[in-house]
């Protein structure tokens, strides 16, 4: 990939960087800030070699229309807290306000463009849709940095076709994400052991196909884990379960004993009648869960069984939580995985929007992990072993 030292002398350019600012918000207000402060050293390393710089992100998925609930103004407002110096954000993506911000902006001074998603040609599957509005971003500055590691896996205008227009380089975090998330997926010292969690077998199928020739054991947690219950016999009561998928998921049993792959599922789990935080909550073994009752989080004996297995490794890679670990009584077994990567020597990555939040939510120490991606989708599509759009238009 291409490195921001062969942009060559930047002094009293402007640099347009892609970062991700896709935080969560409650209220308008970022519960998770991780993603904003990861995109620090790119913007800083910028400003010190005396560019000007202006920033694109995304926010949710507003469909392509302005929609004030997802304004970037709260992440101007951090943005600026944690770079101790104004942001300016403009009005627009690419309009009279962006022009105007674009044309005013002096070496060491930082502004942000609105929500790219307020334009629909940003994620348009018309190459020349896209192209247009590239050119438009290409238009406010002479250089492009490519920061935003949690969009790359996109074929959007602000990550892949711009970076056709102008001199284009990989930021400090797209670096950093590649170099860390490539140990656990090239060679990775073994055991290699992978947690998979999150709600949905579907979102992961080609993770679990490419892992079953990669990985040493699979340890399956989070409401994809009644799928695999389900597959293997067991009633799931009204927990999650994506019926359609049983069959993909006992190929994916047979092929694991056929390559030797361990694959872990809970043995009991924590169950209510709803999914609510005050909701009584109940372990059972899975030979047990009530017909009446949801599966809500892995079992403590559960999550000892994965710290185990955990603590054997020599790599670990973890995607999704274990549970609904935003309601206290079911976050027992995020909280035991994340303890055992906390705990282990074992080279460790977590991916996956959630699993990184978690992590930060639930209090553990972030430099106790090797590496935290911001990417979800985009840590996700290495795991799987694909090119990535956004990498691979950086590549010489
Ligand atoms: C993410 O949150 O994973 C990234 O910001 C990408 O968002 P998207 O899935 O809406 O493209």
């Amino acid at each position: 990939m291409r490195t921001i030292d062969s942009l060559g002398d930047l002094s009293g350019k402007t640099v347009l960087v892609r970062s991700d600012f896709n935080v969560p918000l409650k209220d308008g207000v970022i519960t998770d800030d991780g993603r904003i402060r990861a995109a620090l050293p790119t913007i800083k390393r910028l400003l010190d070699a005396g560019a000007a710089v202006i920033v694109a992100a995304h926010l949710g998925r507003p469909g392509g229309k302005v929609n004030p609930d997802y304004s970037l103004a709260p992440v101007a407002t951090r943005l600026s807290e944690l770079l101790d110096q104004p942001v300016i954000l403009a009005e627009d993506v690419t309009g009279d306000s962006a022009k105007a911000v674009a044309a005013a902006l002096e070496p060491g001074q930082v502004a942000l463009l609105e929500n790219v998603r307020f334009d629909a040609r940003e994620t348009s599957k018309v190459d020349a849709e896209r192209q247009e509005l590239a050119a438009e971003y290409a238009a406010l500055a002479d250089a492009f940095v490519s920061d935003g590691f949690g969009v790359v896996h996109r074929k959007q205008a602000s990550v892949y076709d711009i970076a056709e227009l102008l001199p284009s380089a990989a930021g400090e975090l797209v670096f950093k994400e590649i170099d860390s998330l490539s140990k656990a997926t090239d060679n990775p010292a073994r055991p290699y052991v992978v947690i998979l969690g999150g709600s949905k077998v579907s979102d992961k199928l080609g993770v679990i196909a490419n892992l079953l020739t990669k990985a040493d054991a699979l340890l399956i947690g989070g409401g994809m884990a009644f799928t695999f219950l389900k597959a293997e016999g067991y009633e799931v009561g009204k927990s999650l379960l994506e019926a359609d998928q049983i069959d993909t998921v006992k190929g994916y049993l047979a092929t694991a004993k056929e390559n030797g792959v361990d694959i872990v599922l809970p043995v009991d789990v924590v169950v209510a009648p709803e999914f609510a935080a005050d909701a009584p909550a109940t372990v059972v073994p899975v030979s047990a869960i009530p017909a009446d009752q949801m599966g809500l989080d892995i079992g403590p004996e559960s999550a000892a069984l994965f710290a185990d297995h955990i603590l054997k490794a020599k790599t670990v890679a973890w995607n999704g939580p274990m549970g609904v670990f935003e309601f206290e009584a079911f976050a027992g077994g995020t909280k035991g995985v994340a303890g055992a990567l906390e705990e282990t020597d074992a080279f460790t990555v977590v991916g996956g929007g959630d699993s990184a939040a978690a992590v930060r939510i639930l209090g553990f120490d972030e430099n106790k992990f090797s590496h935290i991606s911001t990417g979800g989708g985009a840590s996700l599509e290495l795991l799987e072993g694909k090119t990535l759009p956004g990498i691979a238009v950086l590549e010489d």
